[in-house]
């Protein structure tokens, strides 16, 4: 029987949120329905919520999520029901050219859930990152859910769902941040103050926190930042520069997703560094660089989508290390809130109050 929950949409471009009922369909071949515990409030989610990604409204919003299991469909293997999960946005194919070459965590055809949630009117819902889990229940691919230690706090396991990991993993996979050296992060919200996070757990020697608001850099500190920059008052290139020799960093994390936060990466970087960049921009954004500067500067400008994880490797293991009492997971979050207060968590993060409120259920 389909059930009936409520949830958070977001209905139209740029109109607050709302909480509804919606339906969500009993799980067909492949796909789970998990009893939502925890879904923390991403900045995708207001990217969304701004028509920054497409136009698909109505969004059933929500991806940083934690549950268990409560049904499975013809098929699953992979998980049941009373699995503690952790809900994820690359449900590897194994079939696509990624795959195929032993880069999964480049999959190309994720799998989301094939049957649609909707209003009760039967309109169809576009949940954010194929997730949608500001929701009492949610319908994802059995590939989405990644078994982790049930001893951890859902407020905290969801986490690692989408910005916790994307920092993490932009600073450990894709920025290959090693001991002894030295990174720099751009925007230490819940993506950058985990990129910070990631950097000390990789032994980098010097740990340079940028942001325009000294709470963010605040907290970059107690997450392992060695030296931040309020880059309102302070050119951050040159403190970058300065606090490296006069070189640069080798990593520079950029984790706002802005042009000008972007060319800042750029040349706060040492020559044949890498910069990374995981902050999403908007399509409107355009970026004008010296070609030779490019050229010359040599290293890596790579992107990074989450992370470059791997669900099913990274989760599990970084759960244990938060168990252990080495990843400060629980820094991340500064707030639990109810399902429908997610409006006004959109706005205080706007204002920069938190690094994530954490909706529990
Ligand atoms: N690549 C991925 O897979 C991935 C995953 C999740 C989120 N993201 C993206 O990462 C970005 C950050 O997300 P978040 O949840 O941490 O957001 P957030 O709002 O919590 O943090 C953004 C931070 O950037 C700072 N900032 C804003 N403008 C700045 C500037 N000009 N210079 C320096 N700092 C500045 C803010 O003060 C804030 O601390 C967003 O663009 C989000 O969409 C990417
Ligand atoms: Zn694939
Ligand atoms: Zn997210």
């Amino acid at each position: 029987m389909p059930q009936q929950v409520k949830a958070v949409i977001a209905r139209a471009k740029g109109a607050p949120v709302e909480v509804t009922t919606i339906v969500v369909p009993d799980p067909g071949p492949g796909e789970a329905v998990v009893r939502i515990q925890a879904c923390g409030v991403c900045h995708t989610d207001l990217h969304y919520r701004e028509g920054g990604i497409n136009d698909e409204f109505p969004f059933l919003l929500g991806h940083e999520a934690a549950g268990i299991v409560e049904s499975v469909g013809e098929g699953v293997t992979e998980v049941e029901p009373g699995d503690f999960v952790v809900l994820n946005w690359r449900a590897v194919c194994g079939q696509c050219r990624a795959c195929k070459r032993g880069r999964p965590q480049y999959c190309f055809n994720t799998h989301n859930a094939k049957q649609k949630m909707t209003l009760l009117d039967g309109t169809e819902l576009s949940p954010a990152l194929g997730i949608g889990a500001f929701a009492e229940k949610t319908l994802v691919a059995a590939g989405q859910c990644t078994k982790v230690d049930p001893a951890a706090e859902p407020a905290v396991a969801g986490l690692l769902g989408c910005g916790v990991m994307a920092g993490l993993g932009a600073a450990i996979n894709t920025g290959n941040v090693g001991r002894g050296d030295s990174v720099a992060v751009i925007g230490c919200g819940g993506v950058g103050g985990a990129a910070v996070m990631g950097s000390r757990l990789a032994g980098a020697a010097k740990i340079i926190a940028v942001d325009i608001d000294d709470r963010k850099l605040e907290t970059a500190r107690r997450l392992g930042a060695t030296h931040t920059v309020n880059s309102r008052t302070t050119d951050p290139v040159e403190a970058i520069r300065e606090l490296t020799g006069g070189n640069g960093a080798d990593v520079v994390v950029e984790a706002v997703g802005r042009p000008e936060t972007y060319k800042q990466a750029f040349y706060a970087r040492d020559l044949a560094g890498t910069v990374v960049l995981v902050g999403v921009p908007t399509p409107e954004m355009t970026l004008e660089l010296p070609l030779l500067d490019v050229f010359g500067r040599g290293g890596a400008l790579k992107s990074s989508w989450y992370g470059d994880c791997l669900p099913s490797r990274d989760f599990p293991m970084l759960i244990d290390l938060y168990l252990q009492g080495r990843l400060d997971l629980g820094a991340f979050v500064t707030e639990t809130i109810e399902l429908d207060a997610v409006e006004q968590a959109f706005e205080r993060m706007h204002q920069g109050d938190v690094l994530r409120s954490v909706v529990v259920l």
